[in-house]
């Protein structure tokens, strides 16, 4: 394929959509979403089942026309210029692609010759990633008998034929053992490093930490909130320090002793019984010596420390509160 010049505005942004609103039915699917995506970046979207999320890619991928808004893909616009847009994305769908009865050289060789690459570019280009996709053992067997980690692997590899500048990876490892799921995540990174600009969907709170530079959480067709990881979880809680007296008869006299101490910020100090530690919501490193070395002074005991920052899913319930499917299976373990 003959490379395609492209350009992009607004400061170096490979995704630009703004107003995004999608329809079926009764069901807003999208209901007014923007976003962006830095070029060699990776944004996460993450959101619960039916959130909208492979809308957003089917309309990036020109597969689905928006009812209202604009998207622009690598400077593209998806409504006036969804050929060219096409030639400079790749799509790993949230269901696999493969056809099942070619091998998974015959799949990549299908691929590259749809693209338009001559038949010995298209077969090198098949080896080349089948090579790197570790899957050149497998490259002659018939892709029914792949297993599901090979088949998202052939299916990434498929996506990266074209050599996109721009990739939409929808939940790209749902179902996925862990290993597997590392195979694939690594190969993400490699993707990224190679330059590549990805737009990720996933519900997994760990996927996100692992890949994504940004994050953009939605619900219902609306975000929810966006930043980097570390914006997220600051805007739903700080850190917390546990601490673990030498003696657990000490719990109560270590909380007393900080809610007296009157240190600067620090607040709300609590006992957990059941695993043995103190817990203090701190903010800055500051107060986190200041309660060691407090402790330190009145003779207290310290058999551990350490500070946890909450989960993505901690941060994801919080954002979403209790009224989607994902937080309703949490509400049930007594949230
Ligand atoms: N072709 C369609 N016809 C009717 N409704 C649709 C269609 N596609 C999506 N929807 C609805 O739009 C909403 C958003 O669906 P979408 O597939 O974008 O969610 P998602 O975030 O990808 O969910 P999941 O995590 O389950 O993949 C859902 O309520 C879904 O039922
Ligand atoms: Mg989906």
């Amino acid at each position: 394929m003959k490379p395609l010049k492209t350009t992009t505005s607004g400061g170096g942004k490979a995704v630009e959509v703004r107003g995004l609103a999608k329809r079926f039915g009764e069901t807003k699917a999208l209901d007014g979403v923007d976003l962006e995506v830095s070029q060699g970046t990776v944004l996460g979207v993450l959101g619960p089942n039916g959130a909208g999320k492979t809308t957003l890619v089917r309309i990036l991928s020109t597969l689905i026309r928006p009812d209202a808004g604009t998207a622009r893909v690598a400077g593209l616009d998806v409504l006036t210029q969804p050929r060219q847009l096409r030639r400079v994305i790749g799509l790993t769908g949230q269901y696999a692609s493969v056809d099942e009865k070619l091998s998974g050289r015959e799949n990549l060789y299908m691929i590259g010759r749809l693209l338009d690459l001559s038949r010995k570019d298209a077969r090198s280009r098949a080896d080349e990633l089948l090579e790197r996709f570790s899957l050149t053992d497998a490259a002659r067997r018939p892709a029914m008998n792949y297993s599901g980690g090979m088949r998202r692997r052939l299916d990434l590899a498929a996506s990266m034929i074209g050599r996109p500048a721009v990739l939409y990876l929808d939940e790209p490892t749902t179902g996925l053992d862990p290993r597997t799921r590392n195979e694939v995540w690594e190969e993400v990174q490699r993707m990224v490093a190679d330059g590549a600009t990805v737009l990720l969907t996933t519900q997994y709170m760990e996927e996100a930490e692992q890949l994504a530079d940004e994050l953009t959480v939605i619900d219902r067709g609306r975000v929810i909130a966006e930043g980097r990881i570390d914006e997220l979880k600051a805007k739903v809680g700080g850190r917390t320090l546990r601490i673990t007296p030498g003696d657990r008869a000490e719990l109560p006299r270590m909380v007393a002793a900080l809610a007296q101490a009157g240190l600067d910020g620090i607040t709300g100090a609590t006992a957990d019984e059941a695993d043995g530690t103190v817990h203090v919501p701190v903010i800055s490193d500051e107060q986190l010596t200041a309660i060691v070395a407090l402790l330190g002074a009145r003779g207290f005991s310290i058999a551990g420390i350490g500070t946890h920052l909450p989960s993505l899913d901690e941060v994801f319930l919080a954002l979403t509160g209790q009224k989607t499917a994902r937080s309703s299976e949490f509400e049930e373990v007594g949230a």
